[in-house]
């Protein structure tokens, strides 16, 4: 009887001291020990706020509280699956913010002037100097007769985009594939596809997608069936893997053909030692300090300590890969420069750095395509912000969370 009363005084004990120690506690005290100091998101939020705060000024607060919340996507629709995924989608209160934007009249009814005239002269097997010089004329007279007839640009056709509406943030559910197992739709940030609509792609054009993977915007450029050839490439070849994986899901295989298709994994800033004065359109969507990513995810992510070197090196790689794009388009070709970020200097600086330095080390003469078009068309869809002097760019709104996406069309007149 006594040794059971003293085991159970025992119990009592070591019960009261486990309850001394609170259970919150002991588990925080881990987690304290494992947790980082300074998470790279909280790095990337304290660099936002000195630096976008002076840039964005009055605008910064309200961008900041829509980039920590949930972001928005829209639906490109695959016009490759046989399904009817649009009206599917309106029935579940979407709508297609392109062909449901302000200017449709504007988008569509101009579109016939623009034929394969206007494309580059086909590519040298080797280009030399000299050879360059005469399919460059060439291109110029031609362009410089489709000047005279067309606006300052139009939209790439056949690109559909759903959306649900302002304020609404309703889920997308994963889409589902059609008879060929094709799937009906991709999800991606709506803003990013306004960089491949103002590409303006048109019928017979050779196409370059300079930094591709995963291959959203690859696949928007599909989408218009009017390239006669694409070249995508990234020069991760694991993210050129996932790209092949996209394309795999929504493309027929019959269409992914060599003549059709080049997908490829070299360093983009080596592109004019591959391929100069070949595209009609390229698009060159750098890696940035990719904003919304760096505020809300730890992995992977270019604030972490072990990689400021590579973020610092950003515009000046930057600069690099548009300067590539600019020499592997063809005289009278365009190129649009894109990034998801709302730095001054990776968007406006490194477009200001790449025109100088073209002109002065390659003696190429850029103009700035006007894209104020865009705002016009778009602005019941996205917030744009006001009064920049070169490209526009969408911001993160609470009603319309979708960007930042910064973009920059050039066209190359020599
Ligand atoms: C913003 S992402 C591209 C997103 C892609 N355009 C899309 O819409 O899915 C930038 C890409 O650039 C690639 N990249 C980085 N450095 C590069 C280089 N030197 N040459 C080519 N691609 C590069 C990265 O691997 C990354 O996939």
């Amino acid at each position: 009887m006594a040794m059971l009363l003293e085991t159970r005084l025992l119990f009592r004990k070591v019960k009261d001291l486990r309850s001394l120690t609170p259970r919150r506690g002991r588990v925080k005290e881990k987690w304290a020990a494992t947790r980082a100091k300074h998470p790279p998101t909280s790095l990337a939020l304290h660099h936002f706020d000195a630096k976008y705060s002076v840039q964005l000024g009055r605008l910064w607060p309200s961008v900041r509280v829509a980039l920590l919340s949930e972001r928005k996507y829209g639906a490109l629709l695959n016009n490759f699956s046989s399904d009817a995924v649009l009206a599917n989608l309106q029935a579940q209160g979407c709508r297609d913010f392109i062909s449901d934007s302000d200017a449709e009249e504007y988008l569509y009814n101009l579109h016939p002037i623009l034929s394969a005239a206007q494309s580059c002269p086909e590519p040298e097997s080797e280009v030399g100097a000299d050879k360059q010089e005469e399919s460059s004329d060439g291109a110029m007279k031609k362009s410089d007769v489709d000047d005279q007839q067309r606006p300052p640009f139009l939209l790439s056709r056949n690109i559909n985009c759903a959306v649900f509406p302002r304020g609404d943030i309703t889920r997308f559910k994963p889409a589902r594939p059609d008879m060929q197992g094709l799937l009906g739709y991709y999800l991606m940030d709506a803003a990013s596809v306004l960089p491949c609509l103002a590409l303006d792609v048109q019928e017979g054009h050779r196409v370059l997608d300079l930094c591709a993977a995963p291959g959203g915007k690859s696949l928007a450029l599909l989408q218009t069936q009017a390239v006669r050839f694409l070249c995508v490439n990234d020069s991760s070849v694991s993210r050129t893997q996932r790209l092949r994986k996209v394309l795999r899901r929504y493309v027929p295989k019959e269409f992914l053909t060599d003549e059709n298709i080049r997908i490829t994994s070299f360093d983009g800033t080596k592109w004019g030692e591959i391929e100069r004065n070949t595209f009609d359109r390229v698009l060159v969507d750098v890696p940035c300090t990719t904003d919304r990513h760096s505020l809300t995810e730890d992995d992977n992510n270019i604030f972490s300590k072990s990689r400021t070197g590579e973020r610092r090196m950003l515009p000046k790689l930057q600069v690099e890969l548009l300067l590539a794009g600019i020499e592997a388009a063809c005289p009278g070709g365009e190129i649009m420069y894109s990034t998801c970020t709302l730095s001054q200097i990776q968007n406006m600086g490194v477009v200001e750095q790449a025109i100088h330095q073209a002109q002065q080390n390659h003696g190429i003469h850029l103009e700035v395509v006007d894209l104020q078009l865009v705002t016009n068309m778009f602005r019941k869809t996205f917030h744009f912000a006001p009064d920049l002097h070169l490209g526009v760019m969408v911001v993160p709104h609470l009603a319309a969370n979708f960007g930042p996406i910064y973009m920059c069309k050039l066209k190359r007149m020599t």
